[in-house]
């Protein structure tokens, strides 16, 4: 007796967004195998600036992976977030130069005063905290880039109280 292949539904998309179908038509070409993972992922951030589990379930079964190990791939990128940006967005480097002159002390007081780590968004939705390894302005570390502006020598206290501004 020969075994009939089973067939199975294609995935669905979580909603009608448009922008599915680009996230789609990506794994589409790519022949909607595992392979495509890191593929599927970007171009559903860039799609809708963040990965969510509806997006981490529709790409895993896509592709064929379980949802387990798509979400392992997501926190280990720092690229890739699971939540909304925040309105404004702050990179701190901290790559050797900046950490060395400070990057460190950055970090501890936007997390004293506005209780973010790297990654987070605050409360409030305003400020989200990214960390970048250099952002190839050495010769000013330590550098933050905030909403696209890149600002060097960048005092702690004072950064802070900028960004309490936005
Ligand atoms: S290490 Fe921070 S800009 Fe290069």
């Amino acid at each position: 007796m020969t075994a009939v292949p089973v067939r199975t539904a294609r995935p669905v998309a979580p909603t009608d967004d448009r922008r599915w179908r680009v996230v789609e038509s990506r794994m589409r070409r790519l022949g909607n195998r595992p392979e495509a993972l890191i593929e599927a992922l970007h171009s559903a951030q860039e799609a809708f600036g963040y990965i969510d589990d509806d997006a981490l379930r529709f790409i895993g079964e896509s592709l064929a992976i379980p949802p387990s190990k798509v979400f392992g791939v997501v926190t280990f990128y720092h690229h890739f977030t699971l939540k909304p940006l925040g309105e404004h967005a702050c990179v701190v480097c901290t790559g050797t130069a900046c950490y060395i002159n400070g990057a460190r002390e950055i970090l501890s007081a936007i997390k004293a005063e506005l209780g973010v780590k790297p990654h987070e968004t605050t409360a409030d939705g305003k400020l989200s905290l990214l960390t970048a390894r250099c952002l190839g302005a050495c010769s000013l570390a330590p550098v933050a880039v905030v909403d696209g502006e890149v600002q060097g020598r960048v005092v702690p206290r004072e950064f802070v109280a900028r960004l309490e501004q936005l």
